[in-house]
């Protein structure tokens, strides 16, 4: 691993960002870097990597360290965590932020596609999180906000699509599906030890959904990243980023299953 080093290492928390050279991931990565966090980068381009880490120790004086790693190597995951916590000591936060969406006809008709969407976006999260349980930060659950702010957490970066299955994007949303699932346990069994988080942002204007026809209501990487933080910081379950997605997402989860399924979305 390497990385840029500030001449203090930042007052606060050390956290790793999985998928840290996606446009949600950079902008989350700025807004805790602005805090004085110290922070591992982790993805697959190495350079774009020293690009970022230079840069957020030049504009925010913090520590920044990189490592290379392809989430869809599992067979890497137990090497890299261990480097990891030698490079960071214990961890404060973990936050996954990588992602991988093929269109739903790609998917269907190229099963490699639709087996990487699963893996990129839920088995390396379930993965990696078990993987780095021992080496997160033990400190309790607590009420009051100092208690919260020295409370280790894992933040998932999930998406509307996976509160209810839709005929245009079923592949990548059962891939979130399972993702909020696993994270909804695992709130359950870490509850007094670590806090998770998912995030559900709508359409966000990234790499991702470039040139996707049919965007509506589409969110700038910042927004979604200043609400990110929000829901970490104040140890919510869920956050639906921009607000109004829980409202329109409620809504489609109440329409009955005989209408949903007449209906194309
Ligand atoms: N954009 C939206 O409208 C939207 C909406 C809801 C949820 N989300 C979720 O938000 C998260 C961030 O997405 P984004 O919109 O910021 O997209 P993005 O800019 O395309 O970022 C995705 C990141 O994931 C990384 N990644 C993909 N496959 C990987 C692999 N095998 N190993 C390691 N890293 C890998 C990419 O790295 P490379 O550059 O190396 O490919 C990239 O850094 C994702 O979980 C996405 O599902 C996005």
């Amino acid at each position: 691993m390497s990385g840029a080093s500030g001449s203090s290492v930042g007052g606060g928390r050390r956290v790793v960002l999985i998928g840290a050279t996606g446009s949600i991931a950079r902008a989350i990565a700025a807004q805790l870097a602005a805090r004085g966090d110290t922070l591992l980068l982790v993805a697959r381009d190495t350079e774009e990597l020293a690009r970022d880490a230079a840069d957020l120790h030049h504009r925010f004086a913090i520590t920044a360290h990189t490592a290379t790693l392809d989430v869809e190597h599992p067979e890497t995951f137990d090497g890299f965590v261990r480097s990891a916590s030698e490079t960071l000591g214990s961890i404060d936060g973990l936050v996954f932020a990588q992602g991988f969406m093929a269109s739903q006809e790609d998917g269907e008709r190229d099963h490699e596609l639709a087996q990487r969407t699963i893996d990129v976006n839920f088995t390396a999260c379930v993965r990696l999180t078990l993987a780095f349980a021992p080496h997160l930060a033990g400190a309790g659950e607590g009420k009051g906000k100092t208690d919260r702010a020295r409370t280790p957490f894992v933040c998932f970066v999930s998406s509307v699509a996976g509160d209810r299955g839709r005929a245009s994007n079923f592949i990548y949303g059962s891939s979130k599906a399972g993702l909020n699932a696993f994270a909804q346990g695992l709130r359950q069994s870490w509850r007094g030890r670590t806090s998770v988080t998912v995030v559900k942002p709508g359409f966000t204007d990234t790499a991702m959904t470039w040139g996707l026809p049919g965007m509506f209501l589409v969110a700038s990487p910042e927004a979604v990243a200043g609400d990110t933080l929000r829901a970490i910081d104040r140890g919510r379950a869920v956050a639906y980023t921009p607000f109004f997605w829980r409202w329109i997402m409620l809504i489609i989860r109440l329409v009955p299953g005989f209408l949903y399924d007449r209906v194309k979305l």
